[in-house]
């Protein structure tokens, strides 16, 4: 690997120790998820694309809650700030690790989780370009309230004054300080050790690190983002949701271009990993979570949840069904109000009908489940017509049992079939059946109470009153 090509000199430090107090929250702020997933996920995610040597991750509040999430991210180390007292004072805190070090320190924030790959190596190009020892990503937004604002003398960024701290004429800059930087490293440590904590907050900011370079004629350079909502931190429950909504906003519009039909994409919520082929329709209401694929020409009516599930092409979702860890194949039909679990396959052109409730359950192609059924660790052929009312009973209090259906079979409605239990190939099985052993293939199973009809009964009970 040689130095530029890899970044082997490039070192990310992301800040995520903040309790993050507007939360008013038990969960540490970096946590809280968004478009499904931690926001500092998102952050972390950022951070790979640009290959750094390192990535550092300082922690405090709530430490082995973040730890514990992070536990399985390959070459994440973790530096713990205690008491947490500022932004300067919490990257100083990686200063055993990166502090000697040459080369460029990118930081990011935790709380800033829309920021893309493109915009971090711009910031790369820029801070490189003009051998700076410090260059900051601004933005120049409508609402600046809370943020630290760059002060610019003679068009150069001359300090950053938080909100706090801010005169009034200082508080109407509009443009602001994202939070994420570039550094050259050999100064970086020495000069934070020089900032005090003499501001409103007593806090020790990083964003003091300007002003500091700027009197020791160190050059100081910006990046000015294009779109500032690339760059909205999340202090509040507010902020978050407006977050979220943006990285939806985002998926959906790469959706529609992509050919998908969204009929209200104000109220459809696509996880980003999410895959969906073109002259896909989906209706208001409708989310799509976690690694699902959907494939294309399908249909998905109005409130439907669809969590890691994988659908193929022309398949129709009814309204309000709850799908999660599915498979269902090409042309198949699910709901109104059906329930998939996990490990559950759909063949195809298979139907599955309202409240009809599958769990570990193979339907085989052509297969129809229609109305109000349980249909769990059960294995149905193709062409079997499962009726009214079937429920598999495969549980005995301890352990789960099979039930398997062989091709052709018709399962009268009002079934019980009790597991473990084969249906053979092509028999057929009285409504009303409480089946507890097999019926072979052909066979008609029939297991009821035999009607009796007591003539004249109704009359005699009258007179007897
Ligand atoms: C910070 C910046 C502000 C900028 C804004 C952008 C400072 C002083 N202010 O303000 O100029 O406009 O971000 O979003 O830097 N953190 C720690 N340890 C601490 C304090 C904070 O790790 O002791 C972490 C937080 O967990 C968070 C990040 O640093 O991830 C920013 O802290 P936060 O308190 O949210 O700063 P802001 O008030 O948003
Ligand atoms: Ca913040």
């Amino acid at each position: 690997m040689t130095k530029d090509a890899a970044g082997s000199d490039l070192h990310v430090v992301i800040l995520a120790a903040g309790q993050g107090t507007r939360m008013k929250s038990g969960l540490p702020k970096v946590l809280h998820a968004i478009a499904g997933r931690p926001m500092v996920d998102h952050v972390l995610r950022t951070a790979a694309a640009i290959s750094p040597a390192t990535t550092t991750l300082v922690i405090g509040h709530e430490a082995e809650a973040i730890r514990g999430h992070l536990r399985e991210q390959e070459g994440l180390q973790f530096a713990v700030q205690e008491p947490q007292l500022g932004t300067a004072h919490a990257l100083q805190q990686t200063a055993p690790v990166l502090d000697g070090q040459t080369g460029t320190l990118i930081l990011l924030s935790g709380d800033v989780p829309l920021l893309r790959p493109a915009t971090l190596r711009r910031l790369l190009e820029v801070h490189r370009g003009a051998k700076a020892a410090a260059t900051v990503v601004t933005a120049v937004v409508e609402r600046p309230y809370g943020y630290g604002r760059i002060v610019r003398t003679s068009g150069r960024i001359a300090r950053i004054v938080e909100e706090r701290d801010a005169s009034p004429a200082e508080r109407q800059i509009r443009e602001i300080n994202s939070g994420i930087y570039a550094f050259d490293l050999p100064p970086l440590f020495d000069t934070l050790r020089t900032i005090a904590a003499t501001n409103a907050q007593g806090e020790y900011y990083l964003t003091d690190l300007i002003a500091a370079y700027r009197r020791r004629r160190r050059p100081v350079e910006t990046l000015v983002v294009d779109d500032p909502r690339e760059v909205r931190g999340v202090n509040s429950r507010t902020e978050l949701a407006e977050v979220s909504a943006t990285m939806r906003q985002t998926k959906n519009e790469e959706l529609m271009a992509a050919g998908v039909t969204l009929i209200d994409p104000a109220t459809t919520y696509i996880d980003p990993d999410v895959t969906i082929g073109a002259d896909t329709v989906i209706h208001p209401g409708v989310a799509i979570q976690g690694q699902s694929r959907i494939g294309a020409a399908c249909e998905i009516h109005a409130y439907v949840r669809i969590v890691d599930t994988e659908i193929a092409d022309r398949v129709t979702i009814h309204n309000f069904c709850l799908i999660i860890g599915a498979r269902v194949a090409e042309g198949a039909s699910i709901g109104p109000f059906a329930h998939l679990r996990p490990e559950t396959e759909v063949g195809q052109a298979a139907k599955v009908g309202n409240f009809v409730e599958l769990k570990k359950t193979t339907l085989g192609p052509g297969s129809k489940a229609n109305h109000l059924s349980y249909l769990g660790d059960a294995t149905i052929g193709p062409n079997v017509n499962v009726g009214a009312g079937t429920i598999t009973c495969n549980y005995d209090g301890r352990t789960k049992h099979q039930t398997v259906i062989e091709e052709g079979a018709f399962i009268g409605s009002d079934t019980q079939l009790v597991a473990p239990v084969r249906i053979g190939r092509g028999a057929y099985v009285a409504a009303g059946s409480s089946i507890t052993e097999d019926v072979p293939a052909g066979a008609l199973g029939i297991a009821r109470g035999r009607q009796t009809n007591i003539e004249g009964w109704v009359e005699r009970k009258k007179n007897a009153g």
